[in-house]
């Protein structure tokens, strides 16, 4: 049996680490744009639910599987049931993850790029012969670099490089020296630029019309699709069902309570969610931006630039937001890439140095892949997808809710006797007052809604 002998070295630092690989991309630029689409707080309430009863529980579960069986994604499997199959559920978390990480970098990359463009101003430096006093042109402008930016050979695949580069120097220090210490300095970071972003957009003009789109409830807009999509947003934000919680939690001291990190870590990631509404909305208020869009891609790196250029002090304001991004970014890939490295070295008994290599020297292709699919490779594709859309949904919604899924399934019915309570009692020296529901809902209640999250796009095409 293969166990690792690394832990987190403080609370603290177990939790900024967690908080870091749940607080990402997902937060800051796929919840308001979901948010808005869901009737404002009336996703909100329906998110917070999700977050709660069905979140909540299945990272309990997967905290208990990492500490309880102290190895890598899979090796906890082999070491809770050796001779069964629940091993491949492991090994489908692996494969997910790595896809994750190879699209995740090129855009952990763009991010760079963008605080690179802010800190020398080249991002607000007009076009020449454009005429920069309309809102309009403005929007041209961002939208016009953005899709040119995505499309270009060179230069994303520069910054995705870096980003590989500072991954593989943080990864190759190990947990405590990498991973813990590039935690308890970031993160107390990202919260700090995120309180000063809140209070400029308190600030704004239009703060409170902002506030109340965001806080007010439109029951109308809630239809099914929106739950399903406020639960898969949750699996998502949360880092659910990749082995990421799996294998930071191998790392976990024995005596952390994994309900009250479980708690502290989702209420930390639903926090930044909130606060990044509070930014968003009085900023587009505040500047007319309301039928701009404020989905994805295209908020931070279109719609945001516009509000910025409309301020003063623009270069400063965004090179904070894309520094921001890139602390979301950075930590979440760390995160990612340890999944494989925990498997490399406790499978394949590597050292850590060579299973960092073995991990990320693979992104050099598999990311330059992602990054060109975007423009010279749109030619190629993967079920009518291009290879970094495929990569994307291929792992996110159709491996990721299975790897959670079976995860509840095993913990819930066929993990070992008592386990998950001696996991959540720490071995019975503390009580843990939501044993019984947490159960309840990994065996009956998780499941059955993940397994709706995996077939809702044949619900909804
Ligand atoms: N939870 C991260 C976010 O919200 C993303 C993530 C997904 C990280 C999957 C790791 C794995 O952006």
């Amino acid at each position: 049996m293969s166990t690792n002998k690394v832990n987190f070295s403080s609370k603290i630092g177990l939790i900024a680490a967690t908080v870091g690989s749940a607080v990402g991309l997902g937060n800051i630029w796929r919840f308001p744009g979901e948010a808005a689409n869901g009737g404002g707080a009336a996703f909100l309430i329906v998110y917070i639910a999700c977050v709660f009863l069905l979140g909540v529980p299945v990272m309990v579960s997967e905290f208990a599987l990492g500490r309880g069986g102290k190895s890598d994604a899979v090796g906890v499997f082999r070491n809770l049931t050796p001779g069964k199959k629940w091993w491949i559920t492991g090994m489908l978390a692996v494969v997910a993850s790595y896809m994750v990480l190879c699209f995740y970098m090129v855009v952990a990359g763009w991010t760079l790029e963008y605080l690179w463009q802010s800190v020398t101003g080249h991002l607000y430096a007009a076009d020449p012969g454009a005429t920069l006093d309309s809102i309009d042109s403005y929007k041209a402008q961002f939208a016009e670099r953005m899709h040119q930016y995505i499309q270009e050979d060179w230069s994303p695949l520069v910054n995705t490089y870096v980003m590989i580069g500072i991954n593989l120097l943080v990864l190759m220090a190990g947990v405590q020296k990498g991973i813990e210490r590039l935690s308890n300095l970031l993160m107390p970071l990202l919260f700090v630029i995120l309180l000063v972003f809140c209070v400029v957009a308190l600030s704004l003009p239009e703060a409170g019309a902002g506030l109340s789109y965001f806080f007010q409830p439109d029951f109308s807009k809630l239809t099914a699709k929106v739950v399903i999509g406020a639960l898969g947003q949750a699996f998502f934000s949360l880092s659910l069902g990749m082995g990421i919680l799996v294998t930071y939690s191998s790392y976990f001291p024995k005596d952390t309570r994994l309900t009250r990190t479980a708690v502290t870590v989702s209420v930390l990631d639903l926090l930044v969610a909130v606060m990044m509404g509070i930014i968003i909305f009085p900023a587009i208020m505040s500047f007319g931006l309301q039928g701009e869009a404020i989905q994805g891609t295209t908020l931070v790196f279109v719609t945001l630039p516009e509000v910025f250029a409309h301020m003063p002090l623009t270069q400063l304001w965004s090179s904070l937001f894309f520094m921001l991004l890139l602390v979301a970014a950075l930590t979440s890939t760390i995160s990612i890439a340890e999944v494989t490295i925990a498997f490399f070295q406790d499978r394949l008994n590597m050292r850590r140095l060579p299973a960092c290599l073995a991990v990320l020297m693979p992104l050099f292709i598999f990311s330059t892949l992602c990054s060109l699919s975007l423009g010279t490779l749109d030619g190629v594709r993967i079920f009518g997808k291009t290879i970094f859309d495929f990569f994307d949904t291929f792992a996110t919604n159709i491996l990721l809710p299975i790897v959670a899924m079976t995860t509840c399934i095993y913990l819930g019915w066929f993990a070992p006797k008592g386990f998950l309570q001696q996991q959540m009692t720490n071995e019975g020296a503390v009580r843990s007052w939501i044993l019984r529901p947490v159960r309840f809902i990994i065996r009956w209640i998780a499941p059955v809604l993940i397994f709706i999250i995996l077939i809702s796009p044949l619900l909804f095409p």
